[in-house]
């Protein structure tokens, strides 16, 4: 099988070093192959790696040197490089504060909904004269939510099914008030990156999932501390590599 992944600074520049994942360079995609495409310059290039008889595609959100914010991110470019590049499915990690005081720091959580604060961010590949609308009532896939919450039990991860992704704009972190107010909507947690991320795979029809990693209880809900967060996303990349490297080895993914 062939995944794109989707994720951010913690993940490893040499991926030789995560045991059972093998850097393949014969695999890359190069960003430039959008050609002169009206979209622009996707995140990096993508990486590839092999996992067992697995492929990856690895695409790093905020850029090879970490250099984009989350609204500077050109996500219409790289949801379509990934799709260009033919995986079957997406995997997109993101790090999260969790707002649902059941959701402990530290946890994996599969949201199945997600809420769009974002503003000013191109959100899709419809417009100039094309009128197109899509159903999005599963903007997580329930079939790879199914297999990935299967594979975290049988790895004991400390991981929670279900929830609500509040996509907040960035760069800052939330105020209280704001967390205050996306609970009473129904968010369990809070991130930058899942919109439009969830909605353009949506537009291509490429089966996009979120594995949430809660670094933080957000804003009013504890202390928000810069350099514990990125212990926590550090921390958390054991259980990312040991679900996904589980994920690789399943014999097919549900997309049905
Ligand atoms: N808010 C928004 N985005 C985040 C947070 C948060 O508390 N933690 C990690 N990403």
């Amino acid at each position: 099988m062939r995944i794109g992944l989707i994720g951010g600074s913690a993940f490893p520049k040499d991926w030789n070093s995560w045991a059972g994942f093998e850097r393949a360079p014969d695999l890359d995609v190069s960003a430039a192959s959008l050609g002169d495409s009206e979209l622009g310059e996707p995140s990096a290039d993508l990486l590839g790696v092999h996992c067992g008889d697995s492929e990856v595609l690895y695409l790093a959100r905020h850029g090879a040197e970490h250099h984009l914010l989350p609204s500077e991110i050109n996500y219409r470019a790289n949801l379509r490089l990934l799709a260009d590049a033919r995986v079957e499915a997406i995997v997109a990690t993101h790090t999260v504060g969790g707002i649902d005081a059941s959701i402990p720091v530290g946890g994996l959580v599969l949201p199945r909904q997600v809420i769009d604060y974002t503003w000013g961010r191109a959100d899709t590949y419809a417009g100039n004269g094309e009128v197109t609308h899509i159903e999005f009532d599963h903007p997580f896939h329930p079939g790879l939510i199914d297999t990935l919450a299967k594979v975290a039990g049988e790895r004991s991860l400390n991981i929670t099914v279900g929830g609500v992704y509040g996509t907040t704009q960035g760069p800052r972190f939330e105020s209280p008030a704001e967390i205050d107010r996306y609970e009473r909507d129904g968010a369990t947690l809070v991130g930058m990156t899942a919109m439009p991320e969830a909605a353009l795979a949506a537009e291509l029809g490429v089966p996009y999932v979120s594995v949430s990693l809660v670094v933080n209880a957000a804003a009013g809900r504890g202390v928000i501390e810069l350099d514990a967060i990125h212990q926590a996303g550090r921390d958390g990349m054991a259980q990312i590599q040991a679900l996904l490297q589980g994920l690789l080895q399943q014999r097919e993914l549900f997309l049905q």
